[in-house]
C-alpha cells in the first residue's frame, strides 16, 4: 500500500485522519513540530489501530529537514497538509508569524514535492474563506469575501499558492477541503482535541463548563437574525471529517496531472450555539451554566454547508449527529 504524508498528523484533524488513513492500510509518515501537539498522541493512533505511523519531529518552515523526509521515503504517493496556526485572535496580533508560518510551509511542502515527483495533495482550508455569506447553503461557488483575519487570509492565499503552482503546469494535483466547524472525539476517547491554555472554540469551553472544569460558557450574542437569537454553524464530527479526508485521496488518484478541484465539508445543517448546549445538556444530570453576554468581534451571524458536491462527486457523507459530536467531545474532556 501507498505512503502518505500527513503534515500535522499529531494535531486534532491530522491524528483522527492518521487513524482512518491507518485502518484503510495506508503507510502513515506523520510531519508535526509539536507546536500544538502532544507525542503521547502517536501511542495512541497506535492504540487505536494496532499499527505504527513514521514519525518525524519536524517543522515544514524548515525545507531541508523537509527534503529529507521525501529522500528518506522514496515513492509518497500524496501530502495530507494541516499543519498551520489556527487562532484567530492570536494571527491578528502576530500576523507575520502566521503568514511566515501558514504559507512559506506550504510553499516548501509544494517545492519538495516537485524535486521528488509526489503529485498529489490534499490541503486543509476553511469555511472562514466565505466570511460572511449572501446566500445560504454556501457552495464551492459562493463568491469569497475578504478574509476578516490574518489567519483566514493564510487560507485563501494557500488556496491560491496552490491554484498558482497548477496552472503552471507542475505535476501536482490537488484538492482544498473547506471545513466547517470540527467538533467530537474518536469515539474511543483516545484522541480529541487538546487546546492549549484557554479554548478559544465553542466546543472545549462546553464540555469544560460541563463538567464544572470552569463556571460556566458564556454565549456570545442572543441578537442574531436567527431562530432563537445565537449564531449558527455547521458542526461537523471530526472523524467524518477525517473519512472526508481518505474520499479526496480516492478521487485525486483517479485524477490526470494539472487536477485542482475545492470542496466543502460541512453536515448542510446549520445549528445555533443554544442548541449545541441542549444536545449536550442530554448527557448530564444538570444543565450546563451559561451566561449571554455581548457579541464576539468578528464573528459571523450564520454559515452552513451545502456539501452536495462531496456527497456526489466523492462520494462522501457525514453520518454523525449534533448528539454524537457533544457526545463524544464530553468523553474525551472526562478522559483528560
Ligand atoms: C472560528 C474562527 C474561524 C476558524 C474556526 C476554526 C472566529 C471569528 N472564527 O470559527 O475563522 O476557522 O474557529 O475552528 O474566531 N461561541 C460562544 N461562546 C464561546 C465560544 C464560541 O458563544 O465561548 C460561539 C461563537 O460566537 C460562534 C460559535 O460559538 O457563534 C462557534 O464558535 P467557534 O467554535 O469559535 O468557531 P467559529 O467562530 O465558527
Amino acid at each position: 500500500m501507498s505512503s502518505i504524508i500527513i503534515t500535522g498528523g499529531l494535531g486534532y484533524i491530522g491524528s483522527h485522519t492518521a487513524v482512518e488513513l491507518l485502518n484503510c492500510g495506508y503507510n502513515v509518515i506523520i510531519v508535526d513540530n509539536l507546536s500544538n501537539s502532544v507525542p503521547k498522541t502517536l501511542d495512541r493512533i497506535k492504540k487505536i489501530t494496532g499499527k505504527e505511523p513514521i514519525f518525524f519531529e519536524i517543522d515544514v518552515c524548515d525545507k531541508n529537514a523537509l527534503t529529507d523526509v521525501f529522500k528518506q521515503h522514496s515513492g509518497i504517493s500524496a501530502v495530507i497538509h494541516f499543519a498551520a496556526y489556527k487562532a484567530v485572535a492570536e494571527s491578528v496580533a502576530k500576523p507575520l508569524e502566521y503568514y511566515k508560518n501558514n504559507v512559506m510551509g506550504l510553499i516548501n511542502l509544494l517545492e519538495c514535492m516537485n524535486e521528488a515527483n509526489c503529485q498529489n495533495l490534499v490541503f486543509s482550508s476553511s469555511c472562514t474563506v466565505y466570511g460572511e455569506p449572501d446566500l445560504l447553503p454556501v457552495t464551492e461557488k459562493t463568491p469569497l469575501k475578504p478574509a476578516a483575519s490574518p489567519y483566514g487570509n493564510t487560507k485563501k492565499i494557500s488556496e491560491d499558492v496552490i491554484f498558482d503552482t497548477i496552472q503552471s503546469g507542475a505535476k501536482i494535483k490537488a484538492i482544498s477541503l473547506r471545513y466547517f466547524n470540527p467538533v467530537g472525539a474518536h469515539p474511543s476517547a483516545l484522541l480529541g482535541e487538546l487546546p492549549q491554555g484557554t479554548p478559544n472554540n465553542l466546543m472545549p469551553l462546553v464540555t469544560q463548563a460541563a463538567l464544572g472544569k470552569r463556571e460556566k460558557l458564556f454565549v456570545y450574542g442572543s441578537d442574531y437574525n436567527t431562530k432563537d437569537g445565537t449564531a449558527i454553524r455547521d458542526y461537523i464530527h471530526v472523524s467524518d471529517l477525517a473519512v472526508a479526508h481518505i474520499k479526496a485521496l480516492d478521487w485525486l488518484f483517479k485524477q490526470e496531472s494539472c487536477f485542482y478541484d475545492i470542496f466543502n465539508i460541512g453536515t448542510g445543517t446549520g445549528n445555533s450555539v443554544l442548541e449545541v448546549i441542549e444536545s449536550m445538556n442530554k448527557n448530564l444530570e444538570k444543565p450546563l451554566p451559561y451566561e449571554i453576554v455581548a457579541r464576539r468581534p468578528g464573528d459571523v451571524e450564520k454559515i452552513y454547508a451545502n456539501s452536495e458536491k462531496a456527497n456526489k462527486v466523492l462520494d462522501w457523507q457525514a453520518k454523525y449527529t449534533l448528539d454524537d459530536m457533544t457526545k463524544t467531545s464530553l468523553d474525551w474532556e472526562k478522559n483528560l
